[in-house]
């Protein structure tokens, strides 16, 4: 065979390893080698039955995501698959780790399934904007029924193997899995000709009896669109695969899938899917490590020092909450643990773990109980000042432990000064509500030591956040970005368009929400005090909070919203407001359309993404769309903003931004030079190296 698949024999079972690490990825050569092997143990008369098993850490993982993005290479899985699936002896897949996609498609194909206790099965393909290309939405509902394969191909989440075993996709679960995989296979032998999955029907013949029932699932699982291209397409196969005979169902799903494969939406989520690997990979010097944290404490118990504080819990660690106030203390540990009651209650959490997390969870109002923790995460108020008296006194209390601080604008760089040690000093900037948002900004002040940088991301991982490395700016690189898309909201309201119009163009872009809905969700007055203490002005938005329309806590903000309702309502009252408004400054309106909304909020910000980029606080264009993607809901099928703009072309956006640079006369959106650069040389930003 080759180096990546081999066959071997054990007596009259042939043992096929599939051993291309990390993941057994299905590129050319394994498809490949596993054909070949399928072939000579087909025409070996010494073969009775076949196991198919892979080497290392896991099952195959799924197609080889790299290859995906370029010509398609024979042998094609499906005809892989097929040749698994028509071989007269019995084929076994054994099963560990994670069976994903392309690898479950293979265990799909051969005739039993037989796994480790922990493996996982999924077909996460819609998670990359695809939908199972080798046969899973044919077979899958054929082993456990269109209820199931409803919801693991709609929702890309893979099922533990007890559960695949109780629904029919594992015929076995085995302590010992080579050996017992072996065993099984020969049995199977022995009863004769093994039963193909394309041929069953028994899970599948009700919804074929009364294919409505499909459309109840399809609502059910696909939910509403949303932009995504993969959903209904994934709807669309899997209704094939009742309503079709098999043949036409897998060419039907095939067809559906190349479309998805080639087409812009796929590239995007295969862009993130390298860019968060990429955002994790730190480049450090020989021999430098993470250091091991065994427990951690955190400085402030309000919404986001409580958040975090559940985070290490979550995770497992011990972690002590430090207040001086008694009252915020309790107040943020009875937000935690309702949370955890409530996640009990929805079966998402056994009570036993709830109690695991409990006592993992300690509280205290002296600082001097931070002293045990090899890490300190400070979230006390946003105030530099106070910031620098915690780290100084934390310098004395934890003199080996790496200081983190959540800060949101405040200078890194002068928080650390107040220390004796500010290579041990770093930001994990998490955002809200912590124990929901995946995005961690690990932030890399003047002299953080590489080690103390590497424990950040390393930390952060362990709490299943997605860590991103930037430097220290003003708002580092999420933040910063979000102020320009705030400032042209402003401008945008006093230039002609109106709150509804802003955000419908943003939803409809594939936001989950505006930027009006967004600023009356968190709160329009904390804003509006901030300018206040600068001296600064934004009349839309400070008129509001004049007026007493704080946002949602108020019932009125940019809309409006009925008691109890988080649903934004237009108001004819703000509408005016605006308008009068634009006449007082004598500004002339007029009409946006939806197009030029979009532009004119995100293409200043791909401006200021440029100049992060440039300046180094970000280490790639990848690096900015897993923050905005992760931490502020910009669309994943987009791919992040910067990839968005490259995808446009950067000529277009540098012409829209000259253009936006005259009308509005802001120079600041006139193109940065990278822009410029990048647009005449015929780049992207993601060919700009690190
Ligand atoms: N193709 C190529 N490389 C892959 C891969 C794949 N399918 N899956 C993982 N890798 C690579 C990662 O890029 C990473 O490389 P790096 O070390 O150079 O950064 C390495 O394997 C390890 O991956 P992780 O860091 O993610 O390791 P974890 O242990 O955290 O997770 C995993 C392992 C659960 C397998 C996770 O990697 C994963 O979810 N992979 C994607 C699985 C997937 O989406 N499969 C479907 C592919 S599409 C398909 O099969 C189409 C078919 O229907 C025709």
């Amino acid at each position: 065979m080759t180096d990546l698949v081999r066959l071997e024999r054990d007596g009259d079972v042939a043992v096929i390893t599939i051993d291309n690490p990390p993941v057994n990825a299905l590129k050319a050569e394994v498809r490949a080698g596993l054909l070949a092997a399928i072939a000579a143990v087909q025409d070996d008369s010494r073969i009775g039955a076949v196991v198919i098993r892979c080497a290392g850490r896991t099952f195959v993982a799924g197609a080889d995501i790299s290859e995906l993005g370029k010509p398609a290479m024979q042998p094609y899985l499906p005809d892989v698959i097929e040749a698994i699936e028509t071989c007269p002896k019995p084929v076994v897949a054994a099963l560990h780790g994670t069976a994903l996609g392309g690898g479950l498609e293979i265990a799909l194909g051969c005739h039993y399934r037989v796994a480790l206790a922990a493996t996982r099965l999924g077909l996460p393909e819609i998670k990359l904007g695809l939908i199972p290309g080798a046969g899973g939405t044919q077979r899958l509902p054929r082993l456990v029924g269109p209820e199931t394969a409803f919801a693991m191909v709609l929702s890309g989440e893979p099922i533990g193997a007890e559960e695949a075993q109780t629904r029919g996709l594992v015929d076995a679960i085995v302590p010992d899995l080579d050996a017992a995989a072996v065993a099984f296979a020969r049995k199977a032998a022995a009863r004769g000709q093994p039963p193909r999955t394309r041929d069953r029907s028994e899970a599948i013949a009700p919804y074929g009896a009364d294919p409505a029932g499909l459309d109840a699932l399809a609502a059910k699982h696909a939910g509403r669109p949303d932009g995504r291209a993969a959903p209904p397409a994934a709807v669309e196969a899997l209704k094939a695969a009742v309503t079709l005979p098999f043949e036409e169902g897998i060419a039907r799903e095939r067809a559906l899938f190349v479309a998805l494969r080639d087409g812009p939406q796929s590239a995007a989520y295969r862009h993130l899917f390298a860019a968060e690997r990429a955002a994790m990979r730190l480049d450090l010097p020989a021999g430098v490590a993470a250091r091991r944290i065994g427990r951690a404490a955190v400085i402030g118990a309000g919404t986001m020092g409580a958040g975090i504080a559940a985070c290490f819990a979550n995770a497992g660690l011990p972690v002590v909450m430090v207040d001086v106030s008694a009252e915020s203390l309790a107040r943020g540990r009875d937000t935690i643990e309702k949370t955890w009651a409530a996640a009990v209650q929805r079966g998402k959490l056994t009570a036993a773990e709830m109690e695991r997390r409990r006592a993992l969870l300690t509280t205290a109002t002296d600082l001097a109980a931070v002293a045990g923790a090899e890490l300190v995460v400070e979230a006390a108020v946003e105030d530099m000042a106070v910031k620098r008296d915690v780290f100084a006194a934390l310098d004395t209390i934890a003199p080996d432990a790496i200081l983190a601080t959540n800060t949101s604008y405040l200078d890194i760089d002068a928080i650390a000064a107040a220390t004796r040690r500010p290579g041990r000093v770093l930001g994990l900037h998490f955002f809200s509500p912590a124990t929901v948002m995946r995005l961690v900004e690990v932030v890399r002040a003047a002299e953080t030591d590489p080690e103390v940088l590497a424990t950040g991301v390393a930390i952060a991982r362990t709490l299943g956040k997605v860590p991103v490395v930037v430097g220290v700016c003003h708002g580092f690189v999420g933040n910063r970005m979000l102020r320009v898309r705030t400032t042209e909201t402003e401008r945008l309201l006093l230039a002609g368009a109106l709150p509804y119009e802003i955000d419908a163009a943003l939803t409809e872009f594939g936001f989950p929400m505006g930027p009006c809905a967004v600023g009356d969700l968190a709160g329009l007055d904390i804003a509006w005090r901030m300018r206040k203490a600068q001296g600064a002005r934004a009349e839309i938005a400070d008129r509001l909070c004049e007026a007493g329309r704080f946002g949602q806590k108020t019932g009125r903000g940019y809309f409006r919203y009925e008691p109890g309702s988080r649903t934004p309502i237009r108001d004819p009252e703000v509408e005016a407001l605006i308008v009068a408004t634009s006449a007082t400054l004598g500004i002339t309106r007029r009409p946006f359309t939806a197009d030029e909304i979009v532009e004119r909020l995100l293409f200043p910000m791909v401006n200021e993404g440029a100049r992060i980029l440039a300046e180094g606080i970000a280490r790639r264009a990848g690096d900015i769309d897993v923050i905005w993607v992760n931490g502020y809901g910009f669309p994943a099928y987009r791919g992040g903003p910067m990839h968005w703009a490259d995808a446009i072309g950067l000529p277009r956006v540098r012409d829209r931004l000259t253009a936006i640079a005259a009308e509005t006369g802001e120079a600041s959106h006139a193109p940065a030079p990278l822009v410029v650069e990048l647009a005449a040389a015929g780049r992207g930003f993601a060919s700009v190296a690190s």
